[in-house]
């Protein structure tokens, strides 16, 4: 195991002491939520305490000390994701909310009938909704990359489906299902080839280990803030400036107009006119507070730590018979998902609850992998840099445990 002293980068999450059902919790459901740390929940209460009021038309003291954190926190992102400017950066509730917006807005300008959106097979049900509530008003179609049997995408059917037709290609860094890292820099670089954009589902790669939008070079690029140790309602939308500025707004009302009259409306720049509305203060500067905390540790010894316990939970997984996984591709990330044979995934969930491990079992808001690999669902374990190696022996030897009792 590489030098990560998992012990005391514990010690910074208050929920990992406590027991549940008896037994000391472990938490092995990153994927859907991740843990808070201790700084950011301070950095929350204190601006409840002491910083609260309305940002950006304030003139008085509270109000501009508000917008000065909030501002603040846009700069963390786009140091953090390695934007060009603060102002690409667009504060959202998370990812299901920037899928939308970009479906609905740059869909609304730019896909007309006969048009092709791409999507990959692998996809949350947030970034393939949206996609076809716009391609059913618009007359466009969808078209799928497929995966195969290890949970990849088959990136030569990827090239063939790129056309003239194609306006804009919609994959997830990494899959919240499989666990699969997908081939973003590569991915995007072939869609230019075709002058297409693409846009990136971030949601499970910017927790696990370090991003740089530039370096990608994908046109849209979303995370949410629960995922990455800092508070619900935080999330961002990455876009490059040559297609916000050309895109109509999502949503509309206070904060994002330049100016109104009964006789039409004007919109204020980015990130403004993306931007209606009261935003989620305290959960914007706790999105900013984690990544103080990100920048605080050795983000790429955290990674491949992490990595390192993925691996050894995958290699103690499979050596129990009985257990198939789910997704095997050769890049992954934090997600091991598998199924037993003769047991629903919920009895697998609701057993190892008993034993203090929090997985989580379902359709994983992926119901197109399901069918896929033919399972109604599955178990998932997804790691943190938090977790450790005897929480892995604990979930094999209670995966065990499910095996005898349903024997
Ligand atoms: C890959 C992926 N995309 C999108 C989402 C939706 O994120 P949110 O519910 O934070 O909007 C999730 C949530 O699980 C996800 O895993």
């Amino acid at each position: 195991m590489s030098t990560w002293d998992v012990e005391k980068i514990r010690e910074d999450f208050p929920v990992l002491s406590q027991t549940v059902n008896g037994k000391p919790l472990v938490y092995l459901d990153n994927a859907a939520s991740s843990q808070v740390p201790q700084l950011v929940i301070e950095r929350g209460a204190k601006y409840l305490r002491e910083e609260h009021s309305n940002i950006h038309r304030g003139v008085h003291y509270l109000s501009q000390n508000a917008t000065t954190a909030y501002e603040a926190a846009r700069e963390k992102v786009k140091r953090f994701i390695n934007a060009r400017e603060a102002k690409e950066c667009i504060f959202v509730r998370g990812c299901t909310e920037a899928v939308n917006l970009v479906a609905y807005s740059f869909g609304r300008k730019f896909i007309g009938e006969g048009d092709e959106i791409v999507v990959s097979q692998m996809e949350h049900h947030s970034n393939i909704i949206p996609w076809q509530m716009v391609a059913e008003e618009k007359g466009a179609k969808i078209r799928m990359i497929p995966m195969n049997e290890r949970g990849e995408l088959i990136i030569d059917e990827y090239e063939n489906l790129l056309n003239e037709r194609t306006k804009i290609v919609t994959v997830s860094h990494v899959s919240n299902s499989l666990g699969t890292v997908n081939p973003i820099k590569e991915m995007t670089a072939t869609a230019h080839k075709f002058g297409v954009p693409l846009f990136c589902d971030a949601a499970q790669s910017v927790p696990h280990f370090p991003v740089d939008v530039q370096d990608l070079d994908c046109d849209f690029f979303t995370f949410s803030g629960h995922k990455m140790y800092a508070p619900t309602g935080s999330g961002v939308l990455y876009g490059k400036r040559e297609w916000l500025d050309k895109m109509p707004p999502y949503q509309t009302g206070g904060g994002m107009i330049r100016t109104v009259s009964f006789d039409g409306s004007t919109f204020a720049p980015i990130p403004d006119k993306f931007e209606a509305g009261t935003p989620a203060i305290a959960a914007g500067i706790g999105l900013g507070a984690a990544i103080d905390y990100l920048n605080s540790i050795d983000f790429e010894a955290a990674a491949a730590y992490e990595h390192e316990l993925l691996e050894y939970a995958t290699q103690r997984l499979s050596d129990i018979q009985g257990v198939k996984l789910i997704g095997t591709a050769s890049e992954k990330a934090s997600v091991l998902a598998f199924t037993i044979e003769g047991i629903h995934p919920h009895d697998i969930g609701t057993i190892l609850d008993q034993s203090g491990i929090a997985i989580r079992a379902g359709h994983h808001c992926a119901q197109p992998v399901m069918k896929f690999f033919e399972v109604p669902a599955t178990a998932r374990a997804s790691f943190a840099f938090y977790n450790t190696r005897e929480e892995v022996y604990k979930l094999a030897d209670a995966v065990q445990k499910v095996i005898e009792v349903f024997a």
